[in-house]
């Protein structure tokens, strides 16, 4: 039997529970269209209440066994789905560009990468531990009392990833949790959840025992506020959008959350940059994956007289960026659907009805969007604070270090930040009172390597990611005090 047989039946995928791949008894199936050909490619099941209490339940029972589990061969089961997942890389690969319209070199990238990530975290996994405290250090104390402070698992772990990394945003939830001692429900995005099947399949092949890795499906409408609130949930995992994180954040109750959500990063270039580099970095993080990244740079914020010498460069970059197909390798393609394309679309015509000035020509074909960089966008316009996800670059024109950080903070958001100087003392000093999660300098905005600590402040979620901080965030604290 190949690899993935077992996983689907014709079109239809199955979901993962206590080690079994199965077809929903709710007999309700979601149908997937590839944003390439909106051809009907796929079905998911929509798995019902009751299925998700087996699950959780077969969950529950063998994060029982798993916790006592050395960590050792917690790690060697890691290491061995890691491989997995590189020898069946193609498949997967082929299902990315097609599923989610990734640019074929990303895709390989995303599942290398990823790959790397599940390694790094079973070494680092085999690293978790504690510290002995001794009274005495607190006043009016004799050393006639010992802390023993040691990390346990949560129990259960909800980890729900996104459409646009959904094997790299999966594989940085469920390895950490599961090194930990934890066992993971995984609840697939809708777009994206036959890519995260066949990351999942890597896990159930590598012999991770029945029950630890688990994988619904189904609408975050119908089952999403059920799957948050269950009892049986210790922890929840979730990368998406804020309005969701929002939702999520209101349903958990006193569950520990870890919230990657929204951005709008800005990239504030000085005179004293080096423009070319700028322009480079800003236009790769801008248009990477069409813009569909939290990370991507989502406007720029740029000194009045260096501006147009500083769009003159984005522009030949951004003439470079071929459309078209994934899987040509092509730059710009389609976007993930059409709410998707009218979202962006919006956005750039708001923009240019306030005045703003359309540097490239917008074109649309189906949910093709060429890449566009609008110029004297103000903050009367939506571009100037809304995250489009798509293959837009605002550029807003500042007349002072204050105006570009007072609008850089000005955002609901605070994911990241880039600063573009010479300067260090200049760079680091702006960078103290930029309200965001973390600042690139001389770089562009992006979340890897992937043991960095990735987090945001404001509506761009809580907790923090990034392999030991993870781990962090799925074990908790417990100390055991010995009387002498
Ligand atoms: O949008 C998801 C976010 O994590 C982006 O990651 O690696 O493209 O910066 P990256």
């Amino acid at each position: 039997m190949a690899f993935f047989d077992e996983i689907r039946d014709g079109k239809a995928y199955k979901y993962l529970v206590n080690g079994q791949w199965k077809a929903s008894g709710s007999n309700n199936r979601i149908k997937l269209f590839s944003p390439l050909y909106d051809e009907h490619f796929a079905e998911i099941q929509s798995v019902t209440r009751q299925e998700i209490d087996e699950v959780m339940e077969a969950a529950l029972q063998a994060q029982q066994k798993w916790k006592d589990t050395p960590l050792h061969e917690r790690a060697e089961l890691l290491h061995k789905a890691a491989a997995l997942l590189v020898e069946n890389k193609d498949e997967i690969v082929k299902v990315l560009v097609h599923e989610v319209g990734k640019p074929r070199k990303s895709a390989e990238d995303e599942v290398l990468r990823s790959a790397d990530l599940i390694n790094y975290t079973a070494e680092e996994g085999i690293r978790i531990h504690g510290e002995l405290l001794y009274s005495d250090s607190f006043p009016g104390n004799k050393r006639n009392k010992y802390a023993l402070v040691g990390r346990v698992p949560l129990g259960v772990v909800l980890a729900i990833p996104p459409f646009n990394y959904p094997i790299n945003l999966a594989a940085s939830k469920v390895a950490p949790a599961l090194v930990a001692g934890n066992a993971v429900v995984l609840k697939t995005p809708t777009q994206g959840a036959v890519s995260a099947l066949h990351f999942v399949q890597a896990f159930h092949k590598a012999g991770f025992p029945p029950g630890l890795i688990n994988a619904v499906t189904g609408k975050g409408s119908e089952i999403g506020d059920y799957l948050v609130e269950h009892p049986r949930v210790s922890m929840i995992t979730f990368t998406g959008s804020t309005q969701t994180g929002l939702n999520i954040a209101k349903k958990a109750g006193m569950k520990p959350l870890q919230l990657e959500l929204g951005g709008k990063d800005a990239s504030i270039v000085f005179e004293d940059a080096d423009l070319d580099e700028a322009a480079k970095n800003i236009v790769s993080g801008a248009f990477s994956f069409s813009g569909q990244r939290c990370t991507a740079v989502k406007r720029v914020l740029v000194l009045d007289s260096i501006a147009d010498q500083l769009r003159d460069k984005i522009i030949a970059e951004v003439k470079k960026l071929k459309v078209g197909s994934p899987d040509e390798n092509a730059d710009i393609c389609p976007l993930i659907d059409k709410n998707a394309a009218d979202f962006v679309e919006g956005l750039i015509k708001d923009a240019e009805k306030k005045g703003a000035k359309l540097c490239t020509p917008f074109k649309r074909e189906n949910n093709t969007i060429s890449p566009v960089v609008v110029d004297n966008v103000t903050e009367e316009m939506q571009l100037a604070w809304e995250e489009p996800f798509g293959p837009v670059l605002p550029l807003i024109r500042v007349k002072s270090v204050d105006d570009a950080i007072r609008i850089a903070n000005g955002s609901e958001y605070g994911l990241q930040a880039a600063i573009f100087t010479r300067d260090i003392k200049k760079a680091l000093e702006i960078s103290r009172k930029i309200d965001v999660g973390t600042v690139q300098i001389n770089g562009k905005t992006a979340r890897g390597p992937d043991h960095f600590p990735f987090l945001g402040t404001k509506s761009s979620g809580i907790g923090t990611q990034g392999v030991r901080y993870s781990i962090e965030a799925m074990t908790r604290t417990k100390s055991l005090v010995i009387n002498l």
